[in-house]
C-alpha cells in the first residue's frame, strides 16, 4: 500500500473502543484489558510499553485477530472486525496483518525459504509467484545464503529476520511486534529495529510492544500501559522540515 500523508486526526485505520478482555482463573477474574479505546491512523510508529502483566500481548493479540475481546469493538479500515466469523477473521489476518513475536515462531521443520513462504501458501498464492516474492524477500533481508537452513541452522538475528520476511510477505498494512528484540543482543536487536523501521517508512503501521525504553523512545506516538489500561498516550512533534543540507563531507573532508 502507498503510504499516504494524513492530516492530523485523518481517516483511521484501527478504531477500537470499550475493549475488554476478561480471563477467569478459579474465582477471580483479570482485567487484561479494561475499556480500552485507541485510534490509530495509517503509517504510524507506535510503542507500548508498561509492566509485566499490564495487557501489552493481550492488546497487540487483539489487535492482531489472535484474541477475542470481550466486550467491545474493533474496526480495522472502516469494518467491525470483533462480529467476524473466525474464518472471516483469518482472512482479514492474512491479507492485511503481519505479526513478528520475541521467540520467533518458525516452524521448525521448514527451511527459511519455506517459512517466508507459508502464508503465501495458505493464501492460495501461485507456486511461481511463490518462488519469486521468497528469492526476493530472502535477498531483501540478507538471507540469500541461508534460504535451505532449517530455524535451528540459523543465528537468532537471521532467525528473526525469516520471521520479519513472513510476516510481510504478503505485504499487510499493519504490522505488530511484541518485544521482538527481546532474545537478541543489543547489535542483533539494533538491526532488527532498523529492519522494521524501514518496513514503517515504507507505510505499513507499526505497534511495537518492548520493554527497552530507548526503543519505545524511538517512535514518534508512545503508549504507557498499566492494570489493562492506557496510562499515557503522547505523540511527539514531527521533526522540523530542514532544508537539504550540503553533505557533511564537502565541509570537513575537503582539505589534501
Ligand atoms: N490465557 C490467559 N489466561 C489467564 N490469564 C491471562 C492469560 N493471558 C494473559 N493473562 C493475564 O492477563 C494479564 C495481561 O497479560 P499480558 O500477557 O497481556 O501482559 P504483558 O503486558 O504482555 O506482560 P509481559 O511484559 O510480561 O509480556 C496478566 O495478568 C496475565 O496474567
Ligand atoms: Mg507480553
Amino acid at each position: 500500500m502507498a503510504p499516504t500523508a494524513e492530516p492530523p486526526g485523518g481517516t483511521a485505520q484501527i478504531q477500537l473502543t470499550g475493549i475488554q478482555r476478561l480471563f477467569h482463573l478459579g474465582d477471580s477474574t483479570v482485567h487484561a484489558l479494561a475499556d480500552i479505546g485507541l485510534r490509530i491512523t495509517p503509517g504510524e510508529y507506535i510503542s507500548v510499553m508498561g509492566p509485566s502483566g499490564s495487557g501489552k500481548s493481550t492488546l497487540l493479540n487483539v489487535l492482531g485477530l489472535l484474541d477475542r475481546p470481550d466486550a467491545g469493538h474493533y474496526v480495522l479500515e472502516g469494518r467491525d472486525v470483533t462480529t467476524l466469523s473466525p474464518d472471516e477473521q483469518a482472512r482479514v489476518r492474512s491479507q492485511r496483518i503481519g505479526f513478528v513475536f520475541q521467540s520467533f515462531h518458525l516452524v521448525p521443520r521448514l527451511t527459511a525459504a519455506e517459512n517466508i513462504a507459508l502464508p503465501m501458501v495458505l493464501a492460495g498464492i501461485p507456486a511461481r509467484e511463490r518462488e519469486a516474492r521468497v528469492q526476493q524477500a530472502l535477498a531483501g533481508f540478507g538471507l540469500a545464503d541461508r534460504a535451505g537452513h532449517r530455524p535451528d541452522q540459523l543465528s537468532g538475528g537471521q532467525r528473526q529476520r525469516v520471521a520479519i520476511a513472513r510476516a510481510t510477505i504478503m505485504r499487510p498494512a499493519l504490522l505488530l511486534a511484541d518485544e521482538p528484540t527481546g532474545n537478541l543482543d543489543r547489535a542483533t536487536g539494533d538491526e532488527v529495529i532498523r529492519l522494521l523501521e524501514e518496513l514503517n517508512a515504507g507505510g505499513v503501521t507499526l505497534l511495537m510492544v518492548t520493554h527497552d525504553a530507548a526503543l519505545g523512545a524511538r517512535a514518534r506516538r508512545r503508549i504507557l500501559m498499566e492494570d489493562g489500561a492506557i496510562r499515557r498516550d503522547e505523540t511527539q512533534p514531527a521533526p522540523p522540515q530542514t532544508p537539504a543540507q550540503a553533505p557533511a563531507h564537502e565541509a570537513t573532508d575537503a582539505r589534501p
